[in-house]
């Protein structure tokens, strides 16, 4: 790609900070307060990577839901997975990350889709993937758990989900009489984004419900996943995600041979 297109690039606010051809990196909303957040989880991402995919990555697939403008898309091309898709359900999203992945010269292997999370399914995205990321989105969602039960059909080894959480409530519950109590299982906390589902990260609903650590835990179990692993942040990470307010969760279907990692 030319000079024209990293002046082009390089003239505008991303969300991420990517670093260009000539080392030039993106500018981001805020003057960069923002970055930390995109370093830590790459960071995380990174270090789950070398455990689950440690040799040649050429034949791996890889799927990033909510991709935003394609940053860990990008990064999992960039990090040899053969074939990468990123889906969002925003347009403009989808153009810059196409725009991105052209400037980076990763279009042979990445590809953008305008898609719901919903709408996403292995009918529609050719099959399951290896690893699919599904970050900073589910707490977007009125329906997390049926994202959640799209990104499971999608997955054909791992799913990696960092999520922002809310506090949980516990105890038990006299479900309809007191001769019929159940323990809860987590709790959602209901967030309102009706004034935002005009910002580019928001909700295009505007009604968000954001899961307990113990309800998020607890889904991937019901969900069918063998193996459910909360990733710990390093020394330096970005404050939500190192007091715990915002998670990464491994989730893996049974590892071929049924071996654990790390
Ligand atoms: C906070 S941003 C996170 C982006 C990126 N995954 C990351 O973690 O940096 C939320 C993203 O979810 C997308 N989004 C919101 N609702 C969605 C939906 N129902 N289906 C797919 N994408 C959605 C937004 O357009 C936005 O790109």
């Amino acid at each position: 790609m030319s000079e024209a297109a990293e002046a082009k690039a390089l003239s505008k606010t991303w969300f991420y900070p990517f670093r260009l051809p000539s080392g030039a990196v993106t500018p981001t909303y805020d003057g960069g307060a923002l970055d930390a957040i995109h370093y830590t989880r790459r960071n995380m991402l990174d270090h789950a990577l070398a455990a689950l995919f440690p040799g040649e990555r050429g034949d791996l697939r890889a799927l990033d839901l909510a991709c935003h403008q394609g940053y860990f898309a990008c990064h999992l091309a960039q990090s040899g997975f053969g074939e990468v898709v990123g889906t969002d359900a925003r347009v403009e999203h989808i153009e810059d990350a196409r725009f991105m992945s052209g400037l980076l010269g990763l279009q042979e292997r990445l590809r953008f889709l305008p898609m719901d999370v919903h709408e996403a399914t292995p009918e529609r995205l050719g099959g399951s993937f290896d690893l699919v990321l599904c970050f900073g989105l589910i707490y977007h969602l009125e329906n997390p758990v049926g994202a959640l039960r799209s990104a499971r059909a999608l997955t054909r080894r791992a799913l990696l989900i960092e999520t922002q959480l809310v506090p949980g409530l516990s105890g038990m519950v006299d479900y309809g009489s007191y001769r019929f109590v159940r323990p809860l299982k987590g709790s959602f906390g209901l967030i309102d984004e009706t004034e935002e589902t005009h910002g580019p990260e928001a909700s295009t609903t505007g009604i968000c419900l954001v899961p307990s650590r113990e309800a998020l835990l607890w889904i991937l179990e019901r969900l069918g996943f063998a193996r459910i692993e909360i990733l710990p942040p390093p020394e330096d990470a970005y404050e939500q995600l190192r007091f715990g307010k915002r998670i990464m969760v491994l989730a893996e279907l049974s590892p071929p041979g049924g071996e654990r990692l790390g």
